[in-house]
């Protein structure tokens, strides 16, 4: 069931073009790509985003994402602190929940505290038949298909690919996106599987130089605007599987910090489309190699050819319309990650510790 895969994770990662593309033929055949008017926004001052891991990360860039296309205000939550933090939420708010299982204990916890203090409960799930799936008032299928290897990877993709859709909806009804800004978002979404082929193609320089960060004690992941959050997915997924020490950092943070860990043997991994942001980063990855790290810097081709001098290496994705950047730069990352742990023999697939889904506080 590998399909000639060494991995569980290896296959997953693989599949993400075809998956996502099918996930979307899906979504518009019943109807979740539009959302229906099922989803209203309208009415919505707003969104609490709730969730564990690596489906807390799909849900710090989908916050970015409903600020920027429905200017909706969101809040970002990890489910263990929500629960019991006890925030004010607004009547008039909705609380989305996003769990590739649909049992984790914390998210589950969460949306029961929810529960009776927001307008609506919306879950964002893999499994549709699962307790949060069953306790929400209106359920999103992210429909990555059966997600074995105990790293979220498409999963995650698939989160995102839902979340921005939900996101797009929400700029639609609020009058911030027009139906034809809308249909363009999602012609780019449609051609994305396209592009997330080529990022496979990464496969193999990536295997080369994991053999180098598999020596790595530590290894930093920077990122600006909805790249940020993807340096938190890149370090988690790093240090989950191969067990090496790994931070993800805003950018911006370096110099408040974490550029005292910065010498020749950390390798620095720089995930920076040539966006309107990427001068900024840039800047950020200079005080990194005037301190001699090692920076792997990954962009697209106008990026490397900037910026690349000086880097230990470089990866080059295709270019990619800025919206949908976190969702292609996510196989970089996920690359990495299982690259790093074959080069160091970890379990893979079910590495020490963890489990895949996690039903107990
Ligand atoms: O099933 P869930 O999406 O609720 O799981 C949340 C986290 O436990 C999960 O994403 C975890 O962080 C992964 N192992 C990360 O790869």
């Amino acid at each position: 069931e590998k399909a000639g895969y060494r991995h569980f994770m290896a296959k997953e990662i693989a599949e993400q073009p075809v998956v996502l593309a099918d996930a979307l033929r899906e979504a518009g055949r019943d109807g979740t790509l539009s959302l229906a008017a099922d989803l209203d926004f309208r009415d919505v001052d707003r969104l609490t985003l709730v969730a564990c891991g690596t489906a807390y990360y799909a849900c710090v860039v989908a916050k970015y994402w409903f600020e920027q296309v429905a200017r909706l205000p969101v809040d970002v939550d990890i489910a263990s602190e929500f629960r019991y933090r006890d925030p004010p939420l607004s009547p008039k708010s909705w609380a989305i929940f996003v769990s590739q299982s649909g049992e984790t204990a914390d998210t589950l916890a969460a949306l029961r505290h929810a529960r009776e203090q927001v307008a609506r409960i919306v879950a964002v799930v893999n499994v549709p038949t699962s307790s949060i799936a069953r306790e929400a008032d209106a359920v999103l299928p992210i429909r990555a298909g059966v997600e074995v290897g105990v790293a979220s990877t498409k999963a995650f993709t698939c989160q995102l690919a839902t979340l921005l859709l939900m996101a797009l909806k929400a700029g639609q009804d609020r009058g911030v996106l027009t139906a034809e800004q809308v249909a363009a978002h999602r012609a780019d979404l449609a051609a994305l599987p396209g592009l997330m082929n080529h990022a496979l193609r990464l496969a193999e320089p990536i295997a080369l130089l994991a053999e180098d960060l598999a020596e790595a004690q530590d290894i930093l992941f920077l990122g600006r605007g909805a790249m940020y959050p993807l340096a938190l997915e890149g370090a988690l997924k790093l240090k989950e599987i191969s067990y090496i020490h790994a931070e993800g950092y805003a950018s911006g943070e370096l110099k408040h910090g974490p550029i005292a860990l910065i010498d020749a043997r950390v390798p620095v991994i720089v995930m920076a489309p040539r966006d309107a942001l990427f001068e900024k980063t840039v800047s950020n990855m200079q005080e990194v190699m005037a301190r001699h790290g090692k920076v792997l810097l990954i962009s697209d081709a106008r990026g490397v050819a900037e910026a690349g001098a000086g880097c230990w290496r470089c990866l080059t994705l295709p270019e990619v319309p800025d919206l949908l950047a976190p969702i292609l730069y996510a196989i970089p990352a996920q690359l990495l990650a299982y690259h790093t742990a074959v080069a160091k023999g970890t379990d893979v697939d079910q590495p020490r510790n963890l489990a895949k889904s996690v039903t107990v506080e």
